[in-house]
Order: structure tokens, then sequence, then C-alpha cells
């Protein structure tokens, strides 16, 4: 039996003392270091920080895509070991299959998970509305728009019915209106879902947009620097004061 999607809590996730090291020609390089952050269930959390701070390193971490770091990543209070169904991670660029159709794709995202064939296509169809592709079941990643192509990669994300959905720079390669209305998509699925979201972005305004929360990263070793609440009502209006002053915080943070 399925579980109703609005009955499905969404996960929380603690970051404790989390750090990692590379080790590249002989030499340890030391990427992120003591990373502690408490994330509640169904927060939304932005990552800032420069190139090369290990945001996507922390990322893969969580995904439990590389088990070799320090300290302690927790979910619901449970050590991460592996990936696992109620995690999904989103790339910058889509990573869809050229050679499937957006059904397809988004079916990939259910092997792990013993469902019957009906299961499957009502979960399929349910993504595909949620993220406005229902014209475009059919269609294979070259008929579709960037925009279009990156909310397929998110019903695929999202199809396993995840407690947490990461988020690598996911419209880095969006043109700027795109971008805004995928944030506004983003927020919609957020509360349709009720997911615990952690997108990493470089752009600050994306973040204070979006994140109940923006954690500002430093560099050589990746550090978090500090956390910055965004105490602002939703829908958010970036023509507003009170928005930009905390994008001000954030960017001041960023300059340290
Ligand atoms: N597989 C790897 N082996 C060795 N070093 C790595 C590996 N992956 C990343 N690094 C190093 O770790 C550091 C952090 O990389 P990471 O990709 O996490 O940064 P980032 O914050 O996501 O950067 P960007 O904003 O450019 O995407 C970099 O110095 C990078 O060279
Ligand atoms: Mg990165």
């Amino acid at each position: 039996m399925s579980t109703p999607t609005l009955e499905a809590p969404p996960a929380s996730l603690s970051l404790r003392n989390v750090g990692k090291t590379y080790r590249i020609d002989g030499q340890d390089l030391p990427v992120l270091q003591r990373i502690g952050l408490d994330i509640t269930r169904g927060e939304f959390i932005g990552i800032v920080g420069a190139s090369g701070c290990g945001k996507s390193t922390l990322l893969r971490l969580i995904a439990g895509l590389d088990h070799r770091f320090d300290g302690e990543i927790l979910i619901e209070g449970h050590p991460v070991a592996g990936p696992g169904v109620e995690r999904s991670l989103v790339f910058q660029d889509h990573r869809l299959f050229p050679w499937l159709s957006v059904t397809d794709n988004i079916a990939l995202g259910l092997d792990s998970l013993a469902l019957g064939r009906h299961e499957r296509q009502a979960r399929i169809q349910e993504q595909l509305e949620l993220v406005g592709l229902t014209g475009f079941a059919q269609a294979y990643p070259h008929q579709l728009s960037g925009g279009m192509a990156q909310r397929a990669a998110i019903a695929r994300a999202l199809v396993s019915r995840p407690d947490i959905l990461l988020m690598d720079e996911p419209f880095g390669a969006l043109d700027s209106i795109t971008r805004a209305h995928m944030q506004e998509e983003l927020l919609r699925i957020w509360r349709e879902r009720r997911v615990t979201v952690v997108i990493v972005t470089h752009d600050v305004d994306e973040a204070v947009f979006l994140g109940d929360r923006v954690a500002v990263m430093e560099p050589r070793p990746g550090r978090l620097q500090s956390v910055i609440g965004v105490d602002l009502p939703r829908p958010r209006l970036r023509t507003d004061a009170a928005f930009n002053q905390v994008k001000q915080r954030v960017l001041a943070q960023l300059k340290r």
C-alpha cells in the first residue's frame, strides 16, 4: 500500500563535527573541517560559499556516496551508511539519459523500490503533474528546454518520495527568468511534499529567496562560518528592504 504524500514526515539531518580529507599525490588535502549543523524536519537550508570550499563534497557525504569522512551524519538520529531511498540528489546538469523518454528517466528513480506496475505508473504520473511535464511524458531530453530538463531531473529525484532533497546548484545553468520561475516551482513542491531541502548555490539572492536559513561556508579548508536565519514571510519580495538587508548580511559574511 502506498503512503499518501502528505503523511510522510520529512526527516531531520544532523552534521556532527564532519570532516573530509582527500589524498592527492601522497599529500593530505583537508577539504571539510568540523562542520556542525542541525537541520530540522521540513526545513529549507541554503548553503553558499566560494568555489572549492567543499559544498559538493558535503552533499556527496550526506547523499552517502562517500563513506570516508570524520564525524557523524545522522538522519533522524541514525548514521548514514551509503545511499538510501530517503535521500535524493539533484545536480547542476540534469543528467538525464538521452536515449530514454522523460517517463523512463523518471522511472529510474524507482529502481530500488519494489512496486507493482500500477503503483509505478501512478507515481510517475504524479511527478509529471507536480513538475508540470504531463504533456512531455514521451519526449526525449533533446526535445526539452533547459528548465524542462531540470524539472524532469527533479521529478526523478522526488519519485521515490525522499524525506531529504539534496540539490547541488540545480539552477546554475539556467537563464535568470527561467531560474526565478524554477525557484518559485521548487518552493511550491517543497510545500506540497513537505520534504527537507538542502540546496547549494553560488547565488546569495537565490539562497535568501528560498531558505529558512543560509549556511555560509569559508574555504581552505571548508568550514561553516555562520548560519543566518531568513526571518521573512513567503512569498518573498526581492525588492523589499528587509530582503536586501538579509542579503547584505550574507554577502558580508562571504567577503570576510
Ligand atoms: N575526488 C576528489 N579527489 C581529490 N580532491 C577533490 C575531489 N573532489 C573534490 N576535491 C577537492 O575538494 C575541494 C572541494 O571541492 P568541491 O567540489 O566540494 O567544492 P565546491 O564548493 O563544490 O566548489 P564549486 O562551487 O566550484 O562547485 C577542492 O579543492 C577540490 O579540488
Ligand atoms: Mg560544487
